[in-house]
């Protein structure tokens, strides 16, 4: 998969790159490209945003200035999914994870300050999405969440078989994953169920099955 990130901060992404699930996809299963909206604007210093119209508090990133980072590197409105991230998207499930992750190709868009002008969610973008009923600062923070969930899903991201037992996945259906526990066995008083310490693997996927939630 090829997924393209234009942000105003492409440094803030170096972590998320260094650690698994990206670090271990990042090169084969990943392509990954983070732009900057400020070495394509075609306003004076690297302006991309600017005051609402009708007037307020906050700057609203600018649509000649997306309009001109996708020319740039597409040529025009690429013909793949560019995904804004915005409060008032689509909210995130894992069900939107699987769908985008099985794309070819996926551009994400973040804004910050007051958000996007809306015509770049109107008419240079596919989808929007939101990461939950809250307002963060930054579409970075959804951007990498998104990022990460969707490298899980490639494969080699995680050890084998990890991935398809997961809260949220068609294999619990969609329900949540049963409870762990490691060492040690008691804890102020706080023991591990023992049936997980008889080593019945039989009776353990039946405590197991019991307890997705
Ligand atoms: C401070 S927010 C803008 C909030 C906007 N003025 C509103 O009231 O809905 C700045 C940027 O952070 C990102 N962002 C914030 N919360 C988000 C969320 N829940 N999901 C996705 N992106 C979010 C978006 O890119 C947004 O444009």
């Amino acid at each position: 998969m090829q997924l393209d990130v234009f942000t105003l901060v492409p440094h803030a992404y170096a972590w998320l790159t260094e650690q698994r699930p990206v670090a271990a996809v990042l090169g084969s299963e990943l392509d990954l490209r983070l732009f900057s909206y400020r070495d394509t604007s075609p306003l004076r210093s690297g302006q991309v945003d600017d005051e609402p119209y009708g007037g307020g508090a906050g700057m609203v990133l600018r649509v000649d200035v997306v309009a001109a980072a996708l020319d740039a590197v597409y040529g025009g409105v690429p013909d793949h999914r560019v995904v804004a991230l915005t409060p008032q998207g689509r909210q995130l499930t894992q069900g939107v994870v699987e769908e985008l992750a099985a794309e070819g190709r996926i551009t994400i868009l973040t804004s910050r300050f007051e958000g996007f002008d809306d015509r770049i969610v109107e008419h240079l973008c596919t989808d929007s999405i939101s990461v939950g009923p809250y307002v963060l600062s930054n579409g970075d923070l959804p951007a990498m969440t998104l990022l990460d969930a969707i490298a899980r899903r490639l494969p080699g991201a995680l050890a084998d078989g990890s991935g398809e037992l997961e809260s949220f996945s068609p294999a619990l259906g969609g329900r949540l994953e049963h409870p762990h526990f490691t060492r040690p066995a008691e804890f102020r008083g706080w023991r591990v169920p023992e049936v997980l310490l008889s080593g019945d693997h039989g009776k353990v996927e039946e405590w197991r099955r019991e307890h997705v939630r």
